[in-house]
Order: structure tokens, then sequence, then C-alpha cells
């Protein structure tokens, strides 16, 4: 029988259930617990509001299996010398891609003129079409390319933007920093959908966010350390940046006194793009547990040195 710890106790009611289902259908025999002696625990189960934080005693974990996609929280964690896999969920991406297009066609249609008009103004102007308005996505992995092909689907002209070369259908697909100056002066829409890692933070700096299209909008759904925050409100108090959306901040939640929650050119959303949903996480979770204990390779094993 296995050990499993689940070492994220704010959402255990929601997720133990789910968790014992999914173990049970995996063929699992493992006991799901929210306490147990280190040298016992064969699994953890961690979110990064976890107390766990020294690894040291879990001389007998296999894995520990993260509840959040992006692990900038526990990869440098010096304690952690056992395999750290990171959630890919299904339901988790189909969030994000809502989120995503749901922002990105509120800022094509200019839906806010007709929403809020206190003035009952009759302004007949039409937006452009998709296909006249390029949207550039940076991070072409698990959300960034599913948020990209969303895009492509409507038929906005998609450039997407990663570390590596990758190819996605339907998509003008760049890297590297030519490439990235390329894709920011595309970029009438730009979507960060990048791990925060030493090489991502502040990449949106001044002299980048020079390069995009005036009145660019901006959607930040990856980590709020992506963008140089003085750097942005500069370039909105110019004008130059039409608007901001911003869904993740250095310091969460947003403190009450920062600039952006008055920001007549930002949208604040508290860090809602994209939930790890308990039922379909639960699923990828056991599938890594049936993995380990057959000896097959982890899913979304996390590569340390590369801190993603
Ligand atoms: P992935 O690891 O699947 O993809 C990361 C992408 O970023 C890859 O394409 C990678 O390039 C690229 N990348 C990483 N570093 C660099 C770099 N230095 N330069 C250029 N490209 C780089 O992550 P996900 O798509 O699953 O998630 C992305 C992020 O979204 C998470 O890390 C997290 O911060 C955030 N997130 C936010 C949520 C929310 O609710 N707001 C919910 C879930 C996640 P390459 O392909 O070459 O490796
Ligand atoms: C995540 C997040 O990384 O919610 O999963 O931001």
């Amino acid at each position: 029988m296995l050990t499993v710890l689940f070492a994220a106790p704010t959402v255990w009611t929601e997720f133990a259930p789910h968790l014992r289902t999914a173990l049970t259908e995996a063929g699992i025999a493992a006991t799901l617990v929210q306490d147990a002696s280190p040298g016992a625990v064969d699994y953890i189960v961690y979110a990064p509001s976890s107390p766990l934080q020294d690894f040291t005693p879990y001389t007998r974990c296999k894995a520990v299996l993260s509840l959040w996609a992006g692990v900038e929280r526990i990869v440098g964690n010096a304690t952690l010398t056992q395999p750290l896999c990171r959630m890919v969920d299904p339901a988790l991406t189909e969030g994000m891609v809502e989120w995503v297009v749901g922002h990105t066609l509120r800022h094509h249609l200019g839906l806010d003129r007709h929403i809020v008009n206190p003035t009952r103004v009759w302004d007949p102007t039409c937006p452009p079409l998709a296909r006249e308005r390029a949207v550039t996505v940076l991070g072409l992995g698990e959300l960034g390319a599913a948020c990209g092909r969303a895009l492509a689907a409507l038929n906005f002209p998609v450039t997407g933007w990663s570390r590596t070369a990758r190819a996605v259908p339907g998509l003008d697909c760049l890297h590297g920093e030519t490439g990235l100056a390329q894709a920011l002066s595309r970029a009438a829409v730009l979507i960060t959908l990048l791990p925060k890692t030493p090489e991502t933070e502040n990449l949106l700096d001044a002299a980048r966010l020079a390069l995009m299209p005036r009145d660019a909008v901006i959607l930040n759904p990856g980590r709020g350390a992506l963008i140089d925050d003085d750097a942005l409100l500069a370039a909105l108090n110019a004008e130059r940046i039409g608007h901001a959306t911003l869904d993740v901040f250095r310091v969460e939640p947003l403190p009450p006194g920062h600039p952006y929650w008055t920001h007549p050119r930002v949208t604040v959303t508290p860090h809602i793009a994209a939930d790890t949903r308990p039922a379909s996480s639960a699923r990828v979770i056991a599938e890594n547990i049936r993995r380990a204990e057959t000896g097959a390779p982890l899913l979304h094993l996390v590569d340390r040195a590369r801190g993603y």
C-alpha cells in the first residue's frame, strides 16, 4: 500500500475525493493522507502555499507532483532531490484558452465602448476583422500553443515565440532574440505565457515595450515578473500601450494601493485565468504514480536547470 501525502492543505476538501477515485481507477492501492511520518511517504502532491519546505526527510519519496503549472516557487528548493512534475491539466488548458480568447475578443471588438457608454454616443465604427489584427504569443508550451491555435482558428494572424525552435500548425513560430524583436513589432495583441525564470524576469522592459505597435494591448496570464511594472506604467501613461489586462503580479493579492488597480488602461483579474481542476488533474497525478510504479517515464518532468 502506497502512502501519498497531500501537501496542499487549503484545497484538500475539493481534491481528496477526486484523487482517491483516480487512484482507484488507475489500479493503485494507496492511502491519501494530509500527515505522515516523512520516511513512510511514497509520493507528495504539492502546492506552493504548502508549509512543507524541507524535503530532506522524505527519503522514500519517488516524485513530487505539483498541482500548479508554474513551479518557480519550488524549482530552486535545494532540499528537493526527488523528481518534480508540474501540472499539465487538460481542463486548466481549456480554462486558459477561454480566458485568453475572451480578453482578446474584448479588445479586438472594442466591447467596452458599448458596455460602458454613459453619454449614449452612437458610434457606428465597425471593428476590423480578426484577420486584420496580429496577435503574438510569448511561450509556445502547453498553454501558449493551445491559445495560439484557438486564436488562429478565429482567423487572427498569430506569431508565436519560444526559447527553442517550435512548430505549431497555423502559427508563425519564431525564437531567439531577433525572433523576439520581430514578434513584438507585430503584436497588436501580446499574450505572455512564459514561466518565471531568471531569463524571463523583466523580459518586457522599456526597450522591448517600445518595439510594440502604438496602442497594442497586453494580456499577461503568465507571471507578474515577466513585465517591468514601471516600464509598463510609463508606456501606458504615455498612451503608447493601449491597455494591459493583467492576471498575475509580483505580489499577490495585488496590494490595495498598487497603481494598477486604478489605472484607466489596466484591467486586473485576480489570478483566475486558469485553475487546476480537481477531477481532471487527479487523473494526471494518478497516471504519473502509475507510471512511476511500473517503471515508465514520468510525464511533465521539470528540468531543474532550465527552471520550468
Ligand atoms: P510550458 O513549460 O509548457 O511552456 C513554457 C513555454 O515558455 C515554452 O514554449 C518555453 O520554450 C517558453 N520559454 C521558457 N523560457 C523561455 C525563454 N527564456 N525565452 C523564450 N521562451 C521561453 O508552460 P505552460 O504553457 O504550461 O505554462 C506557462 C506559464 O503559465 C506557467 O509557467 C505559469 O507561470 C503560467 N500559468 C498561469 C496560470 C494562471 O492562472 N494565470 C495558470 C497556469 C499557468 P521552449 O518551448 O523552447 O521550451
Ligand atoms: C499555475 C497557476 O501555475 O495557477 O498553475 O498559476
